[in-house]
């Protein structure tokens, strides 16, 4: 097979991933609970983790790392601390429904920022016409659709020049671009650990800043004589026992990302990407949403003009190529993109693809829009 579906979460993974995940099984006990060898082994994996993702995204104490199920958990936290019924929040015109429905329950008022798909100018400028006055800013770093990066950095800068705090949303760019914590000033940023950060599901981080309010209540290992959560990080976000399994195996893709550098792995992505794209945009019947050079992730949404998308990706599927297809969770992203009458098919690289693999795929696809669905 081969695999383009790295948005929606990453399957090839350094195998000391794995191997990490399967000593944690035999080894570790349930971490701050206890002081014999197992659950000391638990509390240094944790730790371990918590300071790997420190560094990488220099975060200034390894406690402002909290463990999270996925992004859409760091996210819920993040909206609820922030954001009150009634509030006004501003959104890119590119967020998932990890954003928007939180928002919706919680009865906020949303205000997008509405912007031409790969202009992040555009983007920019919608921003600082709503910013002021806001309650919070969301703003994911790459839309899980198209792979376009949002102008994160000015984007941070207006919402520090206004005092209005900062939600991202790094689903799609943590492992990928480059992401300083402390320099943003954001007050949180949520981002899975399953997917570029190429470690297990059932993980993921929230970096926050402070003023972090739980939604889940319960143990900590501390202050147990306390009615109410720790006031102190992680703690204060970490009811329950967490996934110290997934944990171990996410130190290790934390530690191969460092040990590579982002660079390579966006590299590698790039030169995945123009070939992919260079096969792609000759086929009839196919059209490509494709930026100028620097606005696009590893992520191509393609639209399919003689097709069904999701009959596109079946085909596709059958012949041994992975992809997703329709709205993927983020009916906001298609409407400001164009593409919500037809939804995408869509072809997400990860590190491990290989040009050869790109060549396949564009043949695949040739045959496929020639002798349509029945292949
Ligand atoms: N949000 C993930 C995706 O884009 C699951 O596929």
């Amino acid at each position: 097979m081969i695999y383009l579906d790295n948005a929606a979460t990453t399957l090839q993974k350094p195998p000391e991933v794995a191997a990490a995940v399967y000593r944690a099984v035999n080894t570790c006990a349930t971490p701050g609970r206890g002081s014999h060898a197992a659950a000391m082994r638990a509390a240094e994996t944790v730790y371990s983790c918590r300071e790997e993702a420190a560094a990488l995204f220099h975060v200034p104490a390894p406690e402002q790392v909290a463990f999270t199920m996925n992004a859409t958990h760091g996210l819920n936290i993040a909206i609820h601390s922030l954001v009150t019924p009634g509030g006004r929040v501003v959104v890119s015109g590119y967020e998932h429904n990890a954003v928007m429905r939180p928002l919706y329950a919680l009865g906020a008022r949303v205000d997008v920022a509405a912007s031409p798909l790969f202009q992040p100018h555009a983007a920019l400028e919608a921003f600082r016409a709503r910013i002021p006055g806001a309650q919070a800013v969301i703003c994911t770093h790459a839309s899980n659709v198209y792979g376009f990066i949002l102008p994160i950095k000015e984007i941070a800068a207006l919402c520090r020049q206004e005092g209005v705090p900062l939600i991202v949303d790094a689903a799609q760019s943590a492992g990928v671009l480059d992401l300083d914590f402390a320099a943003l000033g954001a007050a949180f940023i949520a981002m899975p650990g399953h997917k570029g950060l190429l470690g297990p599901q059932g993980t993921g981080l929230l970096l926050c800043r402070e003023g972090a309010e739980p939604i889940l209540f319960g143990g900590t290992g501390s202050m147990s004589a306390s009615r109410a959560m720790p006031d102190f990080l992680p703690d204060r976000l970490e009811a329950g026992t967490v996934n110290v399994y997934g944990i171990a195996g996410l130190e290790q893709g934390l530690r191969y990302l460092r040990r590579t550098g982002l660079r390579s792995v966006r590299e590698r992505e790039g030169d995945g990407m123009a070939h992919l794209a260079a096969g792609l945009r000759p086929l009839p019947g196919l059209r490509l949403l494709e930026g100028p050079p620097g606005t696009q992730t590893g992520v191509l949404s393609v639209v399919t003009e003689t097709m069904n998308c999701e009959e596109a990706a079946e085909a596709l599927g059958g012949a041994g190529v992975a992809v997703r297809a329709g709205l993927h969770c983020a009916p906001l992203a298609h409407e400001t993109g164009g593409t919500l009458d037809t939804g995408t098919v869509r072809l997400s690289l990860g590190p491990f693809n290989t040009e050869g693999e790109m060549r396949r795929v564009c043949g695949v696809f040739e045959n496929i829009l020639k002798n349509g669905y029945k292949l």
